[in-house]
């Protein structure tokens, strides 16, 4: 029951018990009669909304786009995912926009609760429904999908010799037992179908781009784990305990490659295995989510999300929850995988350590909005935003000769109940007159650094400041 009334709740940030009685004026709390409002609105709003999403034979023109820009594998422009709560709405994710270019690592970071998660499960479609909901916004995504003939039926690529003659085979049924004639008792022969590295039979493929904010759910089995793989902090929620790694990783494959049977599945999970650095890949295979440490199991995690060739991999805290040297030896396969494969990487983190080491653009995320982006350098050497500077400051430096690591003082406001104005203001030293006036756009700094806020020319006069006195001293030697 989604909507039904909790016996606590809380506005503006004070739990409460429901009340029943009239509401004092000023007060914190919500009266039944406003409950029962939200609840009113909240499932008109997600009907409509999940309406949408479970429509069934939608043509596919209904959420076929085009990329702003062929270098980017996928482009979020303007995403809102809300939540409809009890209480209201939560706006996770407000106005959220960035590119993921291909081949590259774009780090999202933020402190807890900034909308990160929300953003990338977006990505997928699978934000905790039905009360999540993306409301607003696109997310394109180019990939290359089956091609289909006037019968609905994928195309088989056949094999060729070198002056262009079809090859042919012995005929095999789906368990890959040649087929007898029983009349001659000869092997049948059939067009051989060419076949691609991994041993996989091929298919006619094509390039599409689709906004999968607007993809209905049946659409979205082709992209999930297959063109947009997902590694969750946690392995073991993700990881079901019932099933063996093998079964599991074979499901995988054999979901996104037709034609494949069990035996070549399980070929390429042992290959995928031994790719993430696991010894005795026939043993883990065999064995049961519970029976491996935490860094086997996130390196299961990745040998699946690998398993199927995917364009891009959304690593959500991929680190978190294990020790260093472990994480150390992660990061590694992530920066290997993107270098041998070209895999793009979104690898959203808290951890401004891990973003410095491996991602080559950085989204800054604060309250559900992108406050700065930029390249690495441009982020780590000149970054602009209060809240990015507070980021950096907060980081433990080796050797830093500190009693007490900073922490950005203050709280993120309340998602229900927004400010109008900047939402860092609350928190921010650098805040003037200006900054309550409305929300500050994004301003475009270099063709790639964004920052939104009022007062980003104070930074901008300091570095240039900087940058001429270090000149001078050049030119003084
Ligand atoms: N299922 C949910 N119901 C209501 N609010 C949610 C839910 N999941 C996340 N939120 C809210 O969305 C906001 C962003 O959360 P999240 O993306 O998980 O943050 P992060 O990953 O940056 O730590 C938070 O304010 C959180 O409370
Ligand atoms: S707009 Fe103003 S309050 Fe907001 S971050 Fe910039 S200086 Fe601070
Ligand atoms: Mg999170």
């Amino acid at each position: 029951m989604p909507y039904a009334l909790s016996t606590m709740n809380y506005k503006s940030g004070a739990i409460m018990e429901q009340n029943t009685t009239k509401k004092k004026k000023g007060s914190q709390f919500v009266s039944n009669k406003e409950l029962k409002a939200i609840a009113k609105s909240n499932n008109a709003e997600i009907s409509k909304f999940e309406k949408l999403k479970k429509r069934k034979f939608v043509k596919e023109e209904e959420y076929t786009t085009t990329l702003l820009d062929e270098s980017n594998v996928l482009e979020v422009d303007n995403l809102h995912t809300y939540f409809y709560s009890d209480v209201g709405v939560v706006k996770a994710v407000n106005g959220v926009s960035f590119n993921v270019p291909r081949g590259s690592t774009v780090g999202v970071v933020g402190e807890s609760g900034c909308g990160k998660s929300v953003t990338s499960l977006s990505m997928l479609q699978l934000v905790a429904g039905p009360q999540g909901q993306i409301v607003e916004g696109e997310i394109r995504f180019k990939l290359k999908d089956y091609k289909k003939d006037e019968n609905k039926k994928l195309i088989p690529i056949m094999a060729c010799d070198d002056f262009g003659t079809t090859l042919t085979e012995v005929a095999t049924d789906k368990y890959g037992t040649p087929i007898v004639d029983k009349k001659t008792g000869a092997f049948t022969t059939c067009d051989k179908q060419a076949r691609d590295e991994h041993g996989f039979k091929m298919f006619e493929m094509e390039d599409k781009t689709f906004n999968i904010a607007k993809m209905p759910i049946d659409a979205m089995r082709k992209i999930r784990g297959k063109e947009i793989a997902m590694i969750f902090q946690e392995p073991m929620t993700s990881l079901n305990p019932v099933f063996t790694i093998g079964y599991q990783l074979r499901e995988a494959v054999l979901e996104h490659t037709p034609g494949s049977t069990k035996e070549e599945a399980r070929e390429r999970c042992l290959e995928m295995l031994g790719l993430v650095g696991i010894a005795m890949a026939e043993r883990v295979y065999e064995s049961y989510p519970h029976q491996l440490s935490g860094g086997m199991r996130q390196r299961v995690m990745i040998a699946m999300a690998l398993s199927c060739n995917p364009k891009l991999i959304i690593a959500d805290e991929p680190t978190t929850a294990l020790d260093v040297t472990i994480q150390a030896q992660i990061l590694e396969l992530l920066r290997n995988i993107k270098k041998e494969h070209g895999t793009s990487i979104m690898l959203i983190t808290h951890d401004l350590g891990v973003i410095a080491e491996m991602a080559d653009y950085v989204v800054v995320m604060y309250a559900g909005r992108v406050i700065e982006k930029g390249t690495v350098f441009e982020i780590f050497d000149t970054p602009l935003h209060p809240y990015t500077l507070g980021l950096q400051k907060s980081k433990p430096v080796v050797g830093g000769n500190t009693d007490k690591l900073y922490s950005i003082p203050g709280q993120v406001p309340n998602p229900i109940n927004m400010p109008k104005h900047c939402y860092f203001y609350e928190r921010c030293k650098y805040r003037t007159e200006v900054c309550k006036g409305d929300y500050p756009e994004l301003v475009q700094i270099s063709p790639t650094h964004q920052v939104s806020c009022h007062n980003y020319k104070r930074k901008q006069a300091e570095y240039e400041k900087v940058k001429s006195t270090k000149e001078s001293k050049g030119d003084k030697k």
